[in-house]
C-alpha cells in the first residue's frame, strides 16, 4: 500500500541574486514500511525534499508547485496545526547532524521524558520514562545511562539517542537526513544496521537520505539518485547496482568497483560537491559536462525518462 507519493514537487529559495531552484519537478512514492535511499552528491537537492516534506525549509524556501501525498492527504494543502499533528507523530525525521543538538545542560533521558510528555499530555512521567526505557532497550543503550548528560554520551550513543527521539510517537514514516555523517566508519556501520533493524522490526517506512550509494544500499529497498536538483534514476536495490542506467549513477558506483568487477562497499565513497555552475535548465541535461556518454544530440533535445523495467527508470535519452 502506498503511504507517500510525492508529484512534481518543486521547491526554489529566495536568494539575493534571485529565485533559484533546489529541487525541480520530483515525484517518487513509498509503500508502507518499505525503504527508499535518495543519493547524490552534495547540493544536489536531498536534504530540501526532506524538509520540504515536512514543510521546514527555512523561510526563504518556497515550495513552489506539486503534492505531497502522505496516507491520500496533501501535506500541502493542510493547515499548520494540522501539519504539527502529523510532524512527530506521523512522519519524523532525524535532522542532519541533530545529535549535536541535545541540550548539554539537561539529562539526555529527561530531554525524551519531555518530548512525549508534550505529544501526550496525559501521560504520567513515570509513564513517560518506561516509554523511554523501552525505545532505550530498542536502540541498544543501557538503562543506567538513561539520565546521563549529553557529554557523558559517546557520538554513536548520543544519535541512537537521536533516533530512540525519532521513535517516540510510533511513527509510520522516518526521514534520515545524512544520520551517520560525523561518526567513524565503525560506529556509522553500527547506526546503519540499528536503522536497519528497527525499519524492519516495527515495520517503519524510511526515506534515508545519503551522499555515499553504498550506505543507502545497505539500509534500502528502493533507490533514487539525484543531480543537480532533479531526480535522474529510480529503482529496486538490485535494479539499480547490477544495471545502473543514467551514466551519473554509472560513475557514483564506480568508485565502489574492485578490479574483477565486483562492488565493494566496505571502501566508502569520498564526497563530492555540485560545482557551483549548478544551474538547473529543465531544457538540456545537467550532466553533460560531465557525461562520457553524450553525444551532439544531447545538447539539442530534453532529457527524457526511459523506463527500463515497470519499477526501474532514468532521465537520459541514451539509456537503453
Ligand atoms: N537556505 C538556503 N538558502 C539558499 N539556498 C539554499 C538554502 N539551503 C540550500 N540551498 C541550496 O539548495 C541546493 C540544495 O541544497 P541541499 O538540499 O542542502 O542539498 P543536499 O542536501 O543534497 O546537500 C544547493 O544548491 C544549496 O546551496
Ligand atoms: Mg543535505
Amino acid at each position: 500500500m502506498t503511504l507517500l507519493e510525492v508529484e512534481n514537487l518543486s521547491i526554489a529559495y529566495q536568494t539575493r541574486g534571485g529565485v533559484s531552484l533546489a529541487v525541480d519537478a520530483a515525484s517518487f512514492s513509498l509503500e508502507k514500511g518499505k525503504s527508499l535511499g535518495i543519493v547524490g552528491e552534495s547540493g544536489c537537492g536531498k536534504t530540501t525534499i526532506g524538509m520540504g516534506l515536512l514543510r521546514l525549509l527555512p523561510e526563504n524556501g518556497i515550495i513552489q508547485d506539486g503534492k505531497v501525498l502522505f496516507e491520500g492527504q496533501d501535506l500541502l494543502q493542510i493547515s499548520e496545526d494540522e501539519m504539527r499533528t502529523i510532524r512527530w507523530k506521523k512522519i519524523s525525521m532525524i535532522f542532519q547532524a541533530a545529535m549535536n543538538a541535545w541540550n548539554p545542560v539537561q539529562r539526555v533521558g529527561e530531554q525524551i521524558v519531555e518530548a512525549i510528555r508534550i505529544h501526550y499530555p496525559d501521560y504520567s512521567r513515570d509513564r513517560a520514562v518506561k516509554e523511554v526505557e523501552d525505545l532505550y532497550q530498542l536502540v541498544d543503550i543501557p538503562r543506567n545511562r538513561l539520565f546521563n548528560y549529553p557529554h557523558e554520551y559517546s557520538g554513536g550513543m548520543k544519535q541512537r539517542a537521536i533516533i530512540a527521539m525519532a521513535l517516540t510517537c510510533h511513527p509510520d514514516l522516518i526521514i534520515a537526513d545524512e544520520p551517520t555523517t560525523a561518526l567513524d566508519v565503525i560506529v556509522q556501520d553500527q547506526i546503519i544496521q540499528k536503522i536497519k533493524e528497527i525499519q524492519k522490526e516495527l515495520s517503519i517506512a524510511v526515506i534515508f537520505i545519503s551522499h555515499d550509494i553504498g550506505m543507502v544500499a545497505e539500509v534500502c529497498h528502493d533507490i533514487m539518485v539525484m543531480y543537480k536538483g532533479k531526480i535522474v534514476e529510480v529503482g529496486k536495490r538490485e535494479e539499480v547496482f547490477v544495471t545502473p542506467m543514467h551514466p551519473y549513477t554509472k560513475s557514483l558506483l564506480s568508485s565502489y568497483l574492485t578490479l574483477d568487477g565486483v562492488f565493494d562497499f566496505e571502501d566508502k565513497a569520498n564526497e563530492t560537491v555540485c560545482q557551483p555552475d549548478t544551474i538547473i535548465d529543465s531544457h538540456i541535461c545537467g550532466y553533460i559536462q560531465h557525461c562520457q556518454e553524450a553525444d551532439s544530440s544531447c545538447l539539442r533535445e530534453a532529457p527524457r525518462w526511459q523506463e527500463i523495467t515497470p519499477t526501474h527508470k532514468a532521465l537520459c535519452r541514451l539509456c537503453k
